[in-house]
């Protein structure tokens, strides 16, 4: 089969090492397609893939339409909003993601976020600890268990809320249960964002939730911009000078921002929260490794697009 390793942001040598290797040694035949400048050159990719391994690359409907021979798109990581999974469906192509793989490195930088800006952002001004404060986790997935894990070791207190996880669980895990997002960004100094980006979180965020925080609180962003209410969020910043914003992807109006509120808000220059080689290398080789049970023993334990 030939399997198509398509990555505009590419994996570590590692992980790209490694994959070769399991794809190889199934009998696999593997292109390399890194750092391409735009879809023209997916489309040219795609046209002979059986497989293909993504990170945040767009597989639009072209794409899909472009790839007559494509059975699986694996996304090597845990979102998968960057794939039209209807037309993937339409064509009959099975989707899967890597869940878990890249989550601590996630996490890490969620942590180191917070950190970050309660430091003003590494500039000699006073800041502030937060040892003691409390954390809220919006969505206790993958990623939010980690960051739940690391706050407590560094001593807060953590309390989430999530729509799929019962408040049971939630608690088993070590977390305190809140009954609502209202009540959790009500009740925290730091709200932790792990929602994936559907049509029913997108834009979720705004103004009412983010002025609702207590004082001084920072929102860290290390899902997806789409669930920022860019505007609201802007009005709440000019409206609540003690709140700060840093997130891992930059938003639309993210230079307004910078010009208005200075070190009260920062963002990555690129998606970098599954940009350590130990999160390449193992969502790189888990997307390896399903490509393998896909073809080998018909496995589609991980399909998205069911
Ligand atoms: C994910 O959904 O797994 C993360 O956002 C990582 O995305 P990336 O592979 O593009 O860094």
């Amino acid at each position: 089969m030939k399997v198509l390793i398509a990555t505009q942001k590419p994996f570590a040598a590692a992980a790209v090492k490694g994959i070769r290797e399991i794809l190889e040694n199934a009998g696999n035949e593997v292109v390399l397609l890194e750092k391409y400048p735009g879809e023209d050159e997916l489309v040219a990719a795609v046209a002979d893939a059986e497989a293909m391994i993504v990170r945040s690359d767009k597989v639009t409907a072209r794409v899909l339409d472009a790839a007559p021979k494509l059975k699986i798109v694996v996304r090597a990581g845990a979102g998968f909003d960057n794939v039209d999974l209807a037309a993937a469906t339409a064509h009959g192509v099975v989707v899967e993601n890597t869940p878990g793989q890249n989550s601590n490195a996630v996490a890490e930088l969620a942590i180191a976020m917070m950190i970050f800006m309660c430091r003003n952002q590494f500039t000699p001004a006073t800041g502030s600890e937060i040892q003691g404060k409390r954390i809220g986790i919006q969505a206790f997935g993958n990623v939010g268990r980690l960051v739940g894990k690391k706050a407590e070791a560094l001593g807060l207190k953590v309390l989430a809320v999530d729509p799929f996880i019962p408040a049971e669980k939630i608690a088993e895990a070590g977390a305190q249960p809140v009954g609502s997002v209202a009540e959790l960004y009500a009740s925290s100094d730091f709200v932790s964002v792990h929602i994936p980006a559907t049509p029913e979180t997108i834009g979720s965020i705004g103004y009412d939730l983010i002025t609702s925080m207590p004082k001084g609180a920072v929102l860290v962003n290390t899902a997806r911009k789409e669930v920022i209410d860019e505007a609201g969020l802007e009005k709440a910043l000019e409206d609540r000078p003690d709140i700060k914003y840093v997130t891992d992807v930059a938003p639309d109006n993210y230079a307004a921002l910078q010009e208005k509120f200075g070190l009260r808000v920062f963002a990555t220059p690129k998606k970098m929260g599954a940009q350590t080689s130990e999160a390449n290398v193992n969502a790189g080789l888990a997307a390896a490794r399903q490509i393998v049970a896909f073809f080998t023993e018909g496995c589609t334990r991980f399909q998205v697009n069911r």
